[in-house]
């Protein structure tokens, strides 16, 4: 269908993405081009309505004034500038959305039609053409962004794609068993379970560095997922869960960086996979539309950040399965607890961690020496700061209570209490 869109030029302005997502939310589509779009290309975007220069002060993009080309500066399309004094057309000041709303349906005569329905209807019919009868990979680790990539993918092209999941042994409980049954058996995806688990903890044996344990998790990763790869047979593309704000992220000229730094496989040169990444114009929380929209679980769709490393950076110091069994059923009871509580959804990361050392404790009246749980619970916007989330003394009882009696080899909990900064998020 054609879609009627109103394109965002990035000439510096800082809030190119506010007004991206504020016209999505109007019901009409918009994307953020950069500021040296051709009119070739913009003519390329065939429901397109309007246009919105989005300037910062004195229209600087990495310490230079940026200007359109002179066609698209001339073009009939209806225009309108946010933040750039001295350009032509109507100027407005700041993201008002009363401007932008006049702007885009009375100016433009937009109609409010862009919904995640539509999107994933028409991106279902565009993965076709884009595909049509290769192979496509993908690895799938059951995070929202590559489960929903995998849900459009299968409604596309079904068995042609071929999903890959590598069990670290770093995942949340009942994580790996979600995958399989989600897309392995109730969607019939093509899924290839890869039990990695003994292979990961033998490389991080005895590795007490965070940063050395994350480079040996990501490289092994790839490894691992490179060695299936190469099995298979006549793939053509890799599709990645690339999102909007990874490319938006650091500027729109910087896209290819950008993309290149979440290539999940970090694949050799020589594979020469195309890529399709049928995510990356949407934001997280359209990401997660998409996900309802395609049937995926609330559980899979709005589960809350998890890192790449995984448990790995939560089973402090050197990795042993003791404590990371403690970790994987603390964070559970955690998570349970938290749900039950109505805070599933309120708080933005809570997760325990289980430091590399013991303390001295009671257990049926004679002395135990046993390992701590620490809880941490945080909300932020952009995770560049965060503030601890205050939940009710009875339930971080409840929850403490369940730790001490049903972890085995834990005997104390304690909560922690340090907003970022001074602590990090996780705590390696
Ligand atoms: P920090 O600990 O840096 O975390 O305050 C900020 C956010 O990033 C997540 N995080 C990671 N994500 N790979 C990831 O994919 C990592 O190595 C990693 N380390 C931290 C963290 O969970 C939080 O949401």
């Amino acid at each position: 269908m054609k879609q009627d869109t109103i394109l965002v030029i990035d000439l510096g302005g800082i809030e190119n993405s506010v007004i991206a997502r504020m016209v999505r939310g109007m019901g009409v589509y918009s994307e953020i081009v950069a500021h040296d779009i051709t009119i070739e290309e913009m003519k390329a975007y065939s429901g397109l309505k309007g246009i919105i220069y989005a300037g910062g002060p004195n229209r600087m993009v990495d310490g230079v004034k940026v200007c359109p080309e002179d066609a698209v500066l001339h073009c009939s399309y209806p225009s309108l500038a946010i933040g750039c004094e001295d350009m032509p057309g109507i100027n407005i000041t700041s993201t008002d959305e009363s401007a932008i709303r006049h702007f885009v349906f009375d100016k433009c005569g937009c109609e409010a039609t862009w919904s995640m329905e539509i999107f994933v209807q028409d991106k279902i019919k565009e993965l076709q053409q884009q595909i049509g009868n290769e192979k496509v990979l993908l690895a799938l680790s059951g995070g929202v962004d590559s489960s929903v990539v995998a849900a459009l993918l299968i409604k596309a092209i079904g068995s042609n794609l071929t999903c890959i999941h590598v069990n670290h042994g770093l995942l949340r409980k009942g994580e790996p068993e979600e995958v399989v049954r989600v897309f392995g058996k109730e969607m019939g995806a093509n899924l290839i379970y890869i039990d990695a688990v003994d292979r990961f903890l033998k490389k991080l044996e005895g590795v007490s560095d965070p940063e050395q344990k994350r480079k040996i998790i990501g490289n092994e990763f790839i490894r691992v997922f490179e060695e299936e790869a190469v099995k298979l047979e006549g793939i053509r593309f890799l599709a990645q869960g690339t999102i909007y704000p990874d490319i938006v992220e650091s500027g729109t000229k910087t896209a290819k960086a950008i993309k290149a730094h979440h290539n999940v496989g970090g694949l050799p040169e020589d594979m020469n996979f195309d890529l399709v990444e049928p995510v990356k114009y949407l934001y997280k929380d359209e990401v997660r539309k998409c996900g309802t929209a395609l049937g995926l679980p609330d559980s899979m769709v709005y589960r809350q950040p998890f890192p790449g490393p995984g448990l790995g950076v939560r089973c402090l110091g050197a990795i042993t399965r003791e404590r990371l069994e403690a970790v994987r059923a603390s964070d559970a009871i955690l998570r349970e607890e938290f749900r039950m509580a109505g805070l599933e959804g309120c708080v933005w990361q809570y997760f325990t961690a289980v430091p590399d050392f013991k303390s001295v404790g009671v257990r049926d009246h004679a002395r135990s020496f046993e390992y701590p749980v620490i809880i941490r619970a945080v909300n932020t916007i952009d995770a560049m700061t965060a503030e601890i989330e205050t939940p009710d003394w009875a339930l971080l009882k409840k929850i403490t209570s369940r730790i001490i009696n049903e972890v085995p080899g834990v005997n104390r909990v304690v909560y922690d209490l340090t907003p970022k900064p001074t602590g990090t998020i996780e705590w390696e």
